[in-house]
């Protein structure tokens, strides 16, 4: 059977328990690899998740002349050789958001490129106006013809450039273009998120000095060489990480999860606190266990440090079954409550109003056939279904594929009823 039409089965009501590692993050894996093809020499990254979205860019990569290889499990090996394509094949960029960010790293190394809109999905639009503009602070000039971003510069110059707001797309391909500028490029209001300053580190590893990443500016040295790196290891998934504690505390469970960076979830961990959940931070790792009693929360979705967009989705199932009205604002995409009409059908009581979803607790989820609409919204209701009286069917799987590592058999190493069929 082909993946797509797979169905991931739940027999809810067990609580989740024991220990689970966590898998390099997913959004740090896609930018670093992108960064790559600017190395002059090979570069080896570690704790790389071999998911279907990191398939998907080694593809890409491979398509316009990178020779890229796993050396073992999670470790990948990339030499961009001096002549790359400039045409990424169209069909395997649209199939994914992030290959945008290739735009900046083959504008610094070829100038000019020619790259297929990614295109919207299901969570919003998702222009590109802040990267074009941006990329167009660097000296270049960028037109978008028939779904096509074509770009040409006589060379990129350093400047001060000030986000209109912080975006992670646009703050890492501008600073990836920045690299190979001449002079010094001052990136204001920028964003926060670690694989940003993930990002920043992998490219000072590359020979270029970056500073501030993690603060409101980044400012970047251009350098008009990029040298390899000889190893450099990816971060833990802080939402991966993140989804576990959330599914731990929605089943009544008690689970350690490993291979963390617990700073990176203080957003989430302060969250689940204030719901009742214990929440215990070790050196790698944090404990959750679920409260006696849970109470509802008022969550708004905001830029890093703020509470990820990322997480909405897996907190709306857990809080269905909170006593009490919980409201979740969602401030950074303009569609990510789809999954509300597939909660109701496990019984969900939500009203959504413009950015705001009311919900009423507590609920008893029941079993039901429903479908993901995106990566994270697939997560959530697999946390619905873990925590739902009867079976649950899930289809749509290929975008939980998408961004989680071996999110099944985790699952039941950790006691759940889950099944393919
Ligand atoms: C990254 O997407 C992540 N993806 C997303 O994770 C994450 O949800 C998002 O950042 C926010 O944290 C990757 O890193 C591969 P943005 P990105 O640019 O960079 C608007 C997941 O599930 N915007 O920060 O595309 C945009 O429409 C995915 O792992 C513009 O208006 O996010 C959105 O409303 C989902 N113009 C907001 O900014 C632009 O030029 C935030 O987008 C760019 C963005």
């Amino acid at each position: 059977m082909k993946q797509a039409e797979y169905k991931l089965m739940i027999e809810g009501g067990r609580s989740l328990n024991g220990k689970v590692q966590v898998s390099g993050a997913k959004n740090a894996s896609l930018a670093h690899l992108c960064a790559a093809t600017m190395a002059r020499d090979p570069v080896i990254l570690e704790n790389v998740p071999d998911i279907k979205d990191i398939r998907v860019v080694i593809e890409i990569l491979q398509e316009i002349g990178c020779e890229i290889s796993w050396l073992g499990p999670g470790e990948l090996k990339l030499f961009a050789p001096e002549k790359l394509k400039r045409q990424p094949p169209f069909e395997l960029v649209r199939k994914l958001r992030a290959s945008n960010l290739l735009l900046g790293p083959l504008i610094a190394r070829y100038g000019s490129v020619q790259l297929a809109l990614p295109g919207g999905c299901n969570i919003g639009v998702r222009p590109m106006d802040l990267h074009f503009k941006g990329l167009s602070g660097l000296g270049t000039e960028i037109n978008v013809n028939q779904g096509v971003v074509e770009s040409n510069t006589r060379g990129l110059q350093g400047s001060r450039i000030y986000m209109d707001f912080p975006s992670v797309g646009a703050t890492e391909n501008i600073m990836m273009a920045a690299c190979m500028a001449r002079g010094q490029t001052v990136l204001e209001n920028v964003a926060k998120e670690p694989e940003v300053v993930d990002l920043a580190n992998f490219l000072n590893c590359m020979g270029v000095k970056v500073r501030g990443a993690g603060t409101d500016i980044i400012k970047i040295d251009g350098n008009s060489e990029m040298g390899g790196c000889s190893r450099y290891s990816i971060i833990p998934d802080r939402i991966e990480a993140g989804t576990f504690m959330v599914a731990a505390a929605a089943t009544g469970g008690n689970v350690e999860v490993e291979n963390v960076i617990p700073f990176h979830l203080e957003p989430i961990s302060a969250k689940l606190r204030e719901a009742g959940v214990e929440v215990i931070e070790l050196e790698e790792s944090i404990k959750v266990r679920a409260g006696k009693d849970m109470y509802p929360v008022d969550l708004k979705t905001l830029p890093y440090p703020g509470f990820p967009t990322d997480m909405q989705s897996q907190f709306m199932s857990m809080l269905c079954a909170v006593p009490g009205t919980s409201v979740i604002v969602e401030n950074i995409f303009e569609n990510r409550f789809q999954i509300v009409d597939e909660l109701k059908r496990m019984g969900a009581n939500i009203k959504v109003e413009g950015r705001a979803a009311i919900v009423e607790g507590p609920v008893q989820f029941q079993g039901a056939h429903v479908k993901a609409t995106d990566l994270r919204a697939g997560a959530a209701l697999v946390v619905a279904g873990l925590m739902a009286e009867g079976c649950t069917q899930i289809s749509n799987v290929k975008y939980i594929d998408r961004g989680y590592y071996l999110l099944q058999e985790k699952m039941t190493n950790l006691g759940a009823a889950i099944w393919r069929e």
